[in-house]
């Protein structure tokens, strides 16, 4: 019997989104480069419902017609590679669904390749990692229509539970929109993780708190306002010991990234949304990489020592609300630039249901996803909720911020969210006085608050 989808490349996440669709009681056939890697697989979870064919060719012809084929391939290379393999055995109606973490470019220039065959092309964000995809990841396709209805019903079973029990699944749009999306989703949480890396570095440096002491406070938040999939994570990432050692103290401070961060702040920069926080993240894994400069630096430059002037209580209070508060500025950053890429590109982001697929699954799920789905704006500082939590919260992030300038800890992610709220409490910028420099040097015009037009001043 023909197989209802097929999947190509068995990795971290394709093996598990595999799992996850043939749990759901559709037959999924599965083929990877390495064919030990499948016969492996197979031999340990192959059933009805999971299968193998003999060769690629076998694997394209044992699939119910119109084809259904999901790729989990590194982005670049591998899915061009697999796409010339696999487009001229394809059919008119046929669909692909690529759940890299594609460039949203990409994504579009393929389905316009893929259409001239008649073949439609889905680019879906997928999060939750490997546990995500095995048990529920969250699901953000875009593109082709006829794509997203065809692939429609398996996304829905396979896809996490939002807060009211509904699949973590969306239709995000035309063109790259899933990937955009799913781009918006990782430069959130760069900053989400800058954030906390912040929280454990103020604690260890000032207080000089061991990783299982700061794990209790990450604790005590999980229960409040913090509640969220990546403290969570922090807990067990602190607590986790190797070799009778804390691991945390064992891993070199050179933090990685794959492109996602830094493709979420080149679209800020070039749509003109600022984006402190996220893209502070960026810099603070780049800067973290120069490991042998800081290294050389740190006595030339004489770091000086901490000191505590708050008591360690009142200390972790200001913390937490400092930390909610900068999370409302995180998805702040991300919808609107979300929703300056709309007026660009024209996708028809489901704004709300954006805020809903993130609430299962995916590795931004956070309990304030629940007020951002129920009071969506398009600047999420102008719902009354926001509101609140800034006039709440401001004082503590701010004592946060000063406390950390103090005490030369530098915070990438706290201090851009902190700026970027300041200034919106601005009706006044200094942006007055850089139109007078501006005119000076390069007579560039300015507007005037007394007359309508543009004007030049007589500098001579
Ligand atoms: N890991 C995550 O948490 C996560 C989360 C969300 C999205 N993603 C995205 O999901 C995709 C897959 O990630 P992963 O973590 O599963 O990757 P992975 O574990 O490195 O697996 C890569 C898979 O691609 C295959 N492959 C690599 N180069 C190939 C080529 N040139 N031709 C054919 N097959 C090739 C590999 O086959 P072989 O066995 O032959 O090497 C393997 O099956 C990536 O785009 C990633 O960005 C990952």
């Amino acid at each position: 019997m023909s197989s209802t989808i097929g999947l190509i490349g068995l990795g971290t996440m394709g093996k598990a989104l595999a799992r996850n669709i043939a749990s759901k009681g559709f037959k999924v056939s599965v083929w990877n480069r390495t064919p030990e890697t499948t016969t492996e697989y197979i031999l340990k979870y192959g059933n009805e419902f999971l299968t193998a064919a003999e060769n690629f060719e076998a694997f394209v012809e044992g699939l119910q017609l119109p084809r259904k084929i999901v790729l989990m391939l590194p982005d670049g290379a591998p899915t061009e590679e697999i796409l010339r393999k696999l487009l001229p055995a394809l059919d008119d109606g046929d669909c692909v669904m690529d759940g890299a973490n594609a460039l949203f470019r990409l994504t579009e220039l393929h389905q316009k390749q893929l259409l001239e065959k008649g073949v439609h092309f889905l680019g879906t964000g997928v999060s939750g990692g490997e546990e995500g995809a095995l048990h529920g990841p969250s699901l953000m396709p875009g593109g082709s229509h006829e794509a997203w209805q065809s692939f429609e019903p398996i996304l829905m079973a396979i896809a996490a539970e939002d807060f009211n029990g509904k699949a973590c699944a969306a239709y995000m749009g035309g063109g790259g929109a899933g990937h955009y999306v799913k781009m918006v989703h990782n430069g959130i949480e760069y900053a989400e993780m800058q954030a906390l890396a912040e929280a454990y570095d103020l604690l260890r440096s000032i207080y000089q708190l061991k990783n299982e002491e700061i794990a209790q406070i990450f604790t005590q938040w999980k229960e409040g306002p913090l509640e969220s999939f990546l403290i969570d994570m922090a807990v067990e990432v602190l607590k986790k010991q190797e070799e009778g050692k804390s691991l945390l103290e064992l891993i070199v401070d050179k933090a990685g990234q794959k492109g996602t961060g830094t493709w979420t702040s080149q679209e800020a920069l070039a749509l003109g949304v600022p984006t402190p926080s996220l893209t502070g993240a960026v810099f603070a894994r780049s800067l973290s990489a120069e490991k042998d400069t800081r290294t050389r630096l740190a006595p030339l430059l004489k770091t000086p020592k901490t000191v505590a002037s708050l008591t360690l209580t009142d200390f972790t209070a200001h913390l937490e609300k400092a930390l909610t508060l900068a999370r409302l500025s995180h998805f702040t950053q991300g919808f609107a630039l979300l929703q300056a890429a709309e007026t660009e590109h024209h996708y028809g982001f489901p704004f709300v249901e954006i805020a809903r697929v993130w609430q299962g699954g995916c590795i931004i799920r956070c309990a304030l996803l629940k007020d951002i789905h129920a009071h969506y704006t398009p600047l999420l500082y102008d719902a009354a909720f926001a509101q609140e939590l800034i006039l709440e919260n401001l004082q503590n992030l701010r004592t946060i911020v000063a406390t950390a300038s103090s005490q030369a800890i530098p915070l990438f992610a706290l201090s851009g969210s902190l700026t970027h709220l300041d200034a919106y409490r601005r009706a006044e910028l200094p942006a007055n006085f850089i139109q007078g420099l501006r005119d000076r040097f390069g007579a560039h015009g300015f507007e005037r608050k007394d007359k309508e037009g543009t004007f030049h001043s007589d500098w001579k």
